[in-house]
């Protein structure tokens, strides 16, 4: 039985000269029937197989099968290419995918193919001994490398009256596929993260502040790369003049107080926690509430803010995966093995001040993750969104092997 499939999505079906291609009308009806866009590229030996008024109508589209139509209009591959979020080719015949593996645009499936920005797949489907044959196996391989998913053929009987592997899938699997493809399942789907990021502002007066150098990339970043996984994303910023990454929720605070606030409320329901942000320890004891005049000296007296990381371990759910960062300038490694237990953490992430290219401003980070049994991973200097992503898997392993342990 077909899976169930999302009500969006824009499928390009490209038909090689092969005698699975009767199947693909088939195919083109389940998906019609599950709410996806279908529009149909033939290549012109595929037209013996399968007619393209039958692919028309069961598509309600028109099908492509030249570069240019009956009324001498040329058919735009570029903005097929681009209109598609799938392109499958199916079947893919041996001929097809050398061209498509060498680079020969002759007909319009393969100039589209060549202009297509989308994820592509390829059922190759052909007689036994060509599909075993060594040069459709190094095509197939060089088409894996330039990022084409291949779903293999099946074994069964073939039309040449042998048997073995070189059937096409039935439609019904490659609606599998194709739905499994639109829709992967994401990690952490379902789970709540709560991600703190930039610096924080104490205010002296109406125009004053005690504030730090953090831009908030790293912290939005790591936001980005979680929600990407699937995760619901609650990002806590500081005052920074970045935009909110795509589906994440964005909280905007400005002193340590109010993202103290936010932060416990969040993070009472979240699976993960990441404290990015330089939140500063200090406030001035009093905010003016007008401008302060100039003197020839000024004392500030600051009370302490409160630790908000620390505030979280201590009320650390079971279940729960905190990760602080350490930016530290001396005594790297003990300074931040030392908050990694003062503040109950799964991990720490350390950013050291020592290291060209590293911590505020940049775009480019160099960090050490130390875990809770005392592993350390040392990471090379990397782009900020190379660092997130790398934060953000060691997130994940940490939360189900915690989540493993506590079942
Ligand atoms: N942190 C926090 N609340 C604070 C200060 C820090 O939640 N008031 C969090 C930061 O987000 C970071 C971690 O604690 O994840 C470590 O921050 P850092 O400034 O390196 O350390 P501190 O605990 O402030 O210690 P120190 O400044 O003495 O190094």
């Amino acid at each position: 039985m077909p899976t169930q499939a999302s009500k969006t999505g824009k499928i390009l079906l490209g038909i090689s000269g092969g005698i699975a291609a009767y199947k693909m009308p088939m195919l083109v009806r389940l998906l019609k029937k599950a709410g996806l866009e279908v529009k149909v590229i033939m290549t012109p030996s595929a037209r013996q197989f399968v007619t393209a008024e039958t692919l028309a109508v069961v598509s309600e589209n028109p099908v492509i099968t030249e570069f240019f139509d009956a009324s001498g209009n040329w058919n735009n591959h570029v903005e097929m290419g681009l209109w598609a979020d799938l392109m499958l080719i199916a079947p893919a015949t041996a001929t097809t995918l050398a061209k498509m593996a060498t680079g020969i645009a002759d007909n319009a499936l393969l100039t589209t193919y060549f202009s297509a920005r989308c994820p592509v797949m390829v059922a190759p489907a052909m007689d036994l001994d060509m599909y075993q044959h060594e040069t459709v196996h190094q095509n197939i391989k060089l088409l894996e490398k330039h990022g084409v998913v291949v779903i293999p053929a099946e074994d069964g009987p073939l039309a040449s009256g042998l048997s073995g592997q070189g059937r096409m899938p039935e439609p019904e699997t490659l609606f599998d596929v194709i739905i499994k493809q639109l829709n992967p399942v994401l990690p952490l789907k379902g789970k709540n993260v709560m991600v703190t990021a930039g610096p924080t502002y104490e205010n002296l007066d109406p125009v004053r502040f005690i504030g730090n150098y953090s831009s908030g990339k790293m912290g939005y970043a790591i936001a980005d790369s979680f929600a990407k996984q699937g995760a619901n994303v609650t990002l806590i910023s500081g005052p920074v003049s970045i935009e909110a990454p795509k589906h994440v929720h964005r909280i905007s605070v400005q002193s340590a107080q109010q993202m103290h606030d936010a932060c416990l409320i969040a993070a009472k329901n979240a699976d993960i926690v990441v404290m990015a942000a330089a939140v500063a320890d200090y406030r001035p004891e009093i905010t003016e509430s007008q401008k302060i005049k100039k003197q020839d000296m000024l004392t500030l007296n600051l009370v302490k803010n409160p630790d908000i990381l620390n505030e979280l371990g201590a009320i650390k759910p079971a279940g729960q995966t905190l990760i602080g960062f350490a930016l530290e300038s001396q005594n790297e490694m003990q300074f931040a093995s030392e908050k990694l237990q003062r503040k109950n953490l799964d991990a720490i992430v350390l950013n050291s001040l020592a290291d060209e290219g590293a911590g505020f401003a940049h775009d480019t980070n160099k960090v050490t993750i130390i875990y809770k049994n005392g592993d350390v991973n040392a990471l090379p200097l990397m782009s900020k969104t190379a660092v997130a992503s790398e934060i953000v898997n060691e997130a994940i392993r940490l939360h189900f092997s915690n989540t493993f342990a506590n079942s």
